[in-house]
């Protein structure tokens, strides 16, 4: 019978200091008991998963994975946890049982694990570490071993024991269906502990505890922000070594992040500073230049990203170019060779190929043609205060700088737009259109001005000194 595993997932996570569950805090990308899930599924089991706390948003979240939940009446401990669990698992058989904050976990270990477990009752994953804080100890004495929490241990064994328990755990069901009934409260919370279960295999001959061979963060228990940020710092050091044994280059991998479903092509070079959310998939060759954020979006090869980019569900064909300085939010696609560059923004709006936008630009919910040129500071006004609305320009169309183009509108194929119109209307393919206030030249009026003005300043100075002089005499 293939094993199933159970997460435990139910705890609030009181020294997390937070209002979201500690399961549910983010690590690269995931909720941390997404990762677990993925171990197991990974390592081909079946994965049901016991809920309490905030239950509801941690069933949205591993919903999608095809995950089964257990409940758990109110959060009385580890062993309370699995007890709520066993009517919905069978009979007999081997049951992996490991806690939702251990988001570095991989599914080889796991894999590892029941291989070493075979038939025993209670087999227990152990690690050695320098300084055991808060984790349970391995206590062996002869051939018996329990496992002592942290909170119970004297000051001599706190001094003495480097081994603990990663939490990890494979059963045999039928010694659990057996046992769990019957363990006890302990003080002070009244909860009760898994961890009982090691020993009572241990009376019967069926305990064993192995110690993990690989490095120990791999099991590292999330229980504060301050571990938390300690598993995203050593999930992304494993991430991006990954990527760049595939042929990625990070300049400078300390301050750049990469989190979960990130696919990088080979030859990618990510310059110092970028961070590459959940989403991104850069094929190969692609350059992003320092300073970039991009999440949820698609690179072709030939593309290239210059510093200081935010991208965000945008779709960038070969050739293009991005930045330095462009936004592109949910819906941009750059077709070949469009160009989107310093302070502009483009959100769900397609620049077909060789389009370009290079400077200070709106552009929302358009279509801008083949070799269209949108200059500096053109806005397409796409919002009523009430309604999102369209703007479409034809092929090499020209739009002249600081031009408002009032969607919805249309404007032709092949079109000029003076610089500073504000457009309203439909322009045809081929016109030019002025939509500003005609310009007018009044002859030597500037100089008549200066004139006037410098006669009027004379003759308050001569004023100002009249009656200074009266005043005097
Ligand atoms: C537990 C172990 C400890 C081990 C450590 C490894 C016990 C008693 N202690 O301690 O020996 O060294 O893990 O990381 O098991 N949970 C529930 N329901 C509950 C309580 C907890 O589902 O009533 C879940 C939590 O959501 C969490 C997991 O069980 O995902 C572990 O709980 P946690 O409180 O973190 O246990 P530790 O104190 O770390
Ligand atoms: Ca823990």
């Amino acid at each position: 019978m293939p094993a199933i595993a159970l997460i435990l997932a139910a705890g609030m996570g009181t020294r997390m200091r937070s209002r979201l569950a500690k399961v549910l805090h983010p690590v690269l990308g995931w909720p941390m008991v997404q990762h677990a899930a993925h171990a197991c599924q990974q390592a081909g089991l079946a994965v049901r998963v016991v809920v309490n706390h905030q239950e509801e948003a941690v069933r949205a979240a591993l919903g999608p994975l095809g995950v089964e939940f257990s409940r758990q009446s109110s959060p009385l401990g580890t062993g309370h946890a699995v007890a709520c669990a066993l009517p919905d698992l069978p009979a007999e058989g081997t049951l992996l049982v490991l806690p939702g904050d251990a988001p570095l976990l991989r599914s080889e270990t796991l894999a590892a694990l029941l291989a070493a477990h075979d038939q025993a009752l209670c087999t227990c994953l152990s690690m050695e570490l320098p300084d055991p804080a808060e984790y349970g100890r391995i206590v062996r004495e002869g051939q018996a071993v329990r496992i002592v929490e942290a909170v119970h241990l004297d000051p001599t064994e706190r001094a003495a024991l480097r081994e603990v328990n990663s939490g990890i755990y494979a059963f045999d069901l039928a010694f659990l269906h057996e046992v769990l009934p019957g363990l006890r409260p302990h003080p002070p919370k009244g909860e009760l502990y898994l961890t009982d279960v090691l020993e009572l295999a241990s009376e019967r001959g069926g305990a064993r505890v192995i110690l993990h061979r690989g490095p120990p963060e791999e099991l590292l228990g999330v229980n504060d922000r301050w571990a938390l940020s300690q598993a995203e710092g050593l999930l992304g050091e494993r991430l991006k070594r990954q990527h760049a044994l595939a042929g990625v280059s990070f300049q400078d991998p300390a301050s750049t992040r990469v989190e979960v479903e990130v696919q990088l092509g080979e030859d990618v070079v990510i310059g110092p500073g970028c961070v590459l959310r959940r989403g991104t998939r850069i094929q190969s060759g692609v350059e992003v230049g320092p300073h970039c954020v991009l999440a949820d979006c698609e690179v072709a090869s030939g593309a290239r990203i210059e510093a200081h980019s935010v991208v965000q569900g945008a779709k960038i064909a070969s050739g293009a170019v991005v930045g330095p300085f462009a936004r592109l939010r949910p819906g941009a696609e750059l077709r070949a060779g469009a160009r989107v560059g310093n302070f502009v923004e483009v959100k769900n709006a397609v620049l077909e190929e060789g389009a370009k936008a290079n400077h200070l630009a709106y552009i929302g919910d358009a279509r801008i043609g083949a070799r269209a040129n949108i200059g500096a500071g053109t806005i397409t006004c796409n919002y009523d205060g009430y309604r999102k609305h369209r703007t479409e320009i034809g092929e090499d169309a020209f739009i002249g700088s600081n031009s408002a183009l009032v969607a919805p509108v249309k404007i032709g194929a092949r079109t000029i737009v003076a610089a500073g119109s504000v457009l309203t209307r439909e322009v045809p393919d081929d016109a030019l259109a002025l939509g500003r206030a005609p310009q007018v030249n009044k002859e030597g009026m500037a100089r008549d001005l200066r004139a006037r003005s410098a006669e009027l300043a004379r003759r308050a100075a001569e004023l100002a000194r009249g009656e200074k002089e009266g005043r005097n005499g």
